[in-house]
């Protein structure tokens, strides 16, 4: 295997921490993104950090024609496959944009992995496939029904997808990473989560109530069966699921076929755990409001991490306290965002 790594989505916010990750462990990461939903400055912040340069190319994954030239210029045996559309509400309203976006891109991308003989892929899937689990934490051999969203949908499908090709190609390779909530940032303060508009997720609604931008934060409901009635999630740093893509990388040198993993910490923290914790570690008072439920949340989710320690030999080592302050120290650095 080569050290190159093509990187969908490397801009993004996970990506662009992936891809830091990975020049760490001396791979070299090929970005390809549309910037649909992130910023070319994001090339710059990395290369402050890692003193190295990502090639870029901006092309849509959906574009064959386009993404074929990548293939074409470069030499690789992976990918890991970041780029998506991921709001949840915008995809109850935008269904077809999210299935020819995410489904498109999944397939476009596997037909030149066939045809160029590209044999690894790690695809980002989400804890979303599991739905309302029956119970937690999940593993990852519970059943996978329906998603309550579009966006949910894009998930099981892909899924399904590159376990079906690689069923049809056994010499490929497909590791499927369901993630927990990522939140937090790199700890220089130089990339981070980048919500447009107000934030539909916590933590970065948390971020901006505290640097003022938002006036207080909404608690979607505190009548759930939980430990203070808010609703539990596992939150998990930005940077340990990162490192979690160069463990997976490391799995393709086994003969695997097609493998999920759960890349979370093992352990729920409900919505006022988070903004006190968030309040202690930065010393600021967070003040919030309780309302009635979000329609289509749930109660709790949160996901096993042992076959991921046994199989992969990676853990979260970072605290909920160290996603709070580097949630913070990122939106103080760029309070009027990367630029
Ligand atoms: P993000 O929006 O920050 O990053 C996604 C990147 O993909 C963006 O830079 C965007 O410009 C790019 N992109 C989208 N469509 C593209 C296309 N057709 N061609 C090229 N580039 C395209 O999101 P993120 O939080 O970094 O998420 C990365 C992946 O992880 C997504 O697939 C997302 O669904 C998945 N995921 C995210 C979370 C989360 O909470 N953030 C949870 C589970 C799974
Ligand atoms: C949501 C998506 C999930 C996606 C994840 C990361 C849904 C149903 N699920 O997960 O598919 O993978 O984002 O993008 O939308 N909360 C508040 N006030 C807020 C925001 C959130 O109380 O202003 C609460 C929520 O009710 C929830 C918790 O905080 O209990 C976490 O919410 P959020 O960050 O949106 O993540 P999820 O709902 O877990």
């Amino acid at each position: 295997m080569n050290n190159k790594v093509l990187v969908t989505g490397g801009t993004g916010y996970i990506g662009s921490h992936s891809v830091v990750e990975l020049i760490n462990a001396g791979y070299e990461p090929i970005i390809v993104d549309n910037l649909c939903n992130s910023k070319i400055q994001v090339l710059d912040r990395i290369e402050k950090i890692t003193g190295k340069r990502p090639t870029f190319y901006k092309i849509d994954c959906t574009n064959e024609e386009e993404f074929e030239k990548v293939f074409v210029n470069e030499k690789f045996d992976s990918v890991i496959h970041f780029a998506g559309l991921k709001a949840v509400g915008e995809s109850v309203i935008k269904p077809l944009e999210y299935y020819q976006n995410n489904v498109g891109s999944a397939l476009v991308l596997l037909k030149l992995m066939k045809k160029y003989n590209v044999k690894n892929i790690i695809f980002s899937s989400s804890a979303t496939v599991y739905g309302d689990p029956i119970s937690v934490p999940v593993y990852e051999n519970a059943e996978i029904k329906h998603a309550t969203n579009p966006y949910g949908e894009t998930k099981i499908i892909i899924e399904r997808i590159i376990e079906d090709f690689v069923k049809a190609n056994p010499s490929f390779k497909g590791i499927l990473l369901r993630y927990a909530n990522p939140i937090g940032a790199h700890k220089s303060g130089l990339i981070g989560e980048e919500p447009i508009g107000i934030p539909n997720n916590l933590m970065p609604y948390i971020t901006q109530v505290a640097i003022g931008k938002l006036d207080h934060l909404n608690v979607f409901g505190n009548d759930y069966n939980t430990i203070d009635g808010t609703g539990v999630r596992d939150y998990i740093h930005v940077v340990d699921l990162a490192k979690g893509h160069v463990s997976a990388l490391k799995k393709f040198k086994e003969d695997i076929t097609c493998v999920a993993y759960n890349l979370g910490t093992g352990r729920g923290t409900s919505v006022l755990e988070l903004v006190h914790a968030f309040e202690k570690a930065n010393n600021i008072k967070i003040p919030y409001v309780i309302t009635k439920r979000r329609f289509g949340d749930i109660a709790i989710n949160y996901l096993s991490a042992e076959k991921a320690l046994k199989e992969l030999n990676w853990k979260a080592n970072l605290t909920i306290e160290d996603c709070c302050r580097d949630s913070w120290n990122f939106q103080v650095n760029n309070k009027d965002g990367i630029k």
